[in-house]
């Protein structure tokens, strides 16, 4: 007889009522009561060893390897990670191994002493969606789905669509019309997803998706899909292993629909369960404005109720309304001793170009944690002594028009906050056109030398 594939036999816990089914059984939802699933950690059939210092000693050694999963700064980890039937069996584009950047400028700007950039956006499809993807769509090739989907703002569907093609899946992806940004709809096209532009948001096309996999033996890759979170989890213990194991005292991160900030405190959670780590970092979720459904969760119902929002921002990446992990954010919220914070879309713009002009450059989306920082330090949550890390979630080139627009001088036009576009200005730095001379351009030289 041929040998018998083994069956996934990852326990998943529902985070409502607790109910612990194994994988094989469970849905993309509790069967119970319909809450979100979450791993079990550690699963039973973890071998050891899962001790603190053989594991930092482990995943340490495999950087220096050439397999492709000890090369996978997410599959290094797979101690941590639910384990697939056959190790080569990974998709992997080598995702995760992302920089850590230390930011002075904008440390100076946020008036604290030691500010860095865990940069998500370093990843092959240029965002933090991959370290999730890698381990998600493996799952779901190894269940031998046909078809994987997901709805999003753009980054899931730009990674899905890779991690898809090189699994050999099919693709299906729904985004709302008009409000992604080009690079990732680019993306997902030259991946070779079926590409569809619904006429509604986010949430919209949330909607529709549950209801197309009720149709059709379709896997959802969206963050809802609790491997994807394992996945991401490794950019915690990634930035714990570049401190050398020291714990930071804050971490950043943006708030849509609360998978990422999830993910990480689990990571941070389950490293101080294993000894790897004796204190907690505070972790803490900073939203825009105009979408800020988790800071009113916690501010008017103290957690304890989601209140959607009718979501609008220029961060289109985190125009998200009704977040669907926003019990599991409010956990590690309250797990590590973190905060919610909403900034303006100024402040987000503003934010965004301290960030380049430091020499990295990220989405807008993902400059909402400096902007945050700065409240959470006026506040005093954040000591000027502090050590704190922002996770920036996407490459600047996700989304080029917005910081076109930002320099040319025309970012605010037409969305009500004309007023406040001379708060940009010391920041603006539009192209210059001339003449093809060199007078012409030892001029501009010499004011810029004097402008400083
Ligand atoms: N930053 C970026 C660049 C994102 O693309 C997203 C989410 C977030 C932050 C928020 O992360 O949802 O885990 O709280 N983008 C999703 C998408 C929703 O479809 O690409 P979250």
């Amino acid at each position: 007889m041929a040998p018998q594939p083994k069956v996934d036999d990852t326990l998943l816990r529902c985070i409502g009522c607790g109910a612990v089914t194994p994988v094989a059984e469970s849905g993309l939802a509790c069967a119970t009561c319909g809450d979100l699933l979450e791993v079990v950690f550690p699963q039973p059939s973890a071998k050891p060893p899962l001790d603190a210092a053989a594991l930092k000693a482990l995943w340490r050694q495999r950087r220096s390897s050439q397999l492709p999963a000890d090369q996978s700064g997410v599959w290094r980890f797979r101690e941590v990670l639910p384990s697939l039937r056959e190790e080569h069996q990974a998709i992997t584009l080598r995702e995760g191994s992302t920089p850590l950047y230390e930011l002075s400028r904008c440390a100076r700007a946020a008036g604290v002493e030691h500010l860095y950039a865990k940069h998500q956006g370093m990843n092959p499809t240029g965002s933090f969606k991959d370290t999730g993807m890698t381990v998600a769509a493996s799952f779901a090739r190894q269940e031998g789905f046909h078809w994987v989907a997901c709805a999003s703002t753009g980054n899931t569907s730009a990674s899905m669509a890779a991690y898809a093609a090189r699994g050999g899946m099919r693709g299906l992806v729904l985004i709302p019309e008009g409000q992604i940004a080009w690079g990732k709809l680019s993306q997902a096209l030259d991946y070779g997803a079926v590409t569809c532009q619904l006429k509604t948001d986010f949430d919209g096309c949330m909607r529709v998706l549950n209801e197309v996999v009720q149709c059709m033996p379709v896997y959802v890759l969206n963050s809802v899909n609790p491997y994807r979170l394992e996945g991401q989890k490794t950019a915690a213990i990634e930035l714990l292993e570049q401190f050398d194991w020291e714990v930071p005292d804050h971490v950043i991160v943006p708030g849509g629909n609360l998978g990422n900030s999830s993910a990480l405190g689990k990571a941070f959670l389950e490293m101080k369960e294993l000894g790897l780590i004796s204190t907690l970092p505070k972790l803490s979720v900073i939203q825009a404005e105009g979408a800020n459904a988790l800071v009113r969760t916690i501010r008017e119902t103290g957690g304890k109720k989601l209140i959607p929002v009718q979501a609008n921002t220029m961060a289109t990446a985190i125009r998200i309304g009704n977040p669907a992990s926003w019990k599991k954010a409010v956990r590690v919220l309250e797990a590590t001793g973190g905060t919610v914070e909403q900034v303006s879309e100024v402040e987000i713009a503003l934010a965004k170009a301290e960030i380049g002009a430091d020499g990295i450059g990220c989405e807008p989306a993902s400059a909402v944690t400096l902007a945050g920082l700065k409240k959470l330090v006026k506040q005093g949550f954040v000591k000027p002594r502090e050590t704190v890390v922002l996770i920036l979630t996407g490459h600047l080139l996700k989304d080029p028009e917005f910081t076109l627009k930002f320099h040319r001088g025309d970012l605010l036009a037409g969305t009500g906050y004309e007023k406040e576009a001379g708060l940009l200005n010391a920041q603006q730095r539009a192209p210059i056109v001339l003449e093809a001379s060199v007078d012409a351009v030892l001029r501009v030289l010499e004011q810029a030398e004097r402008a400083g």
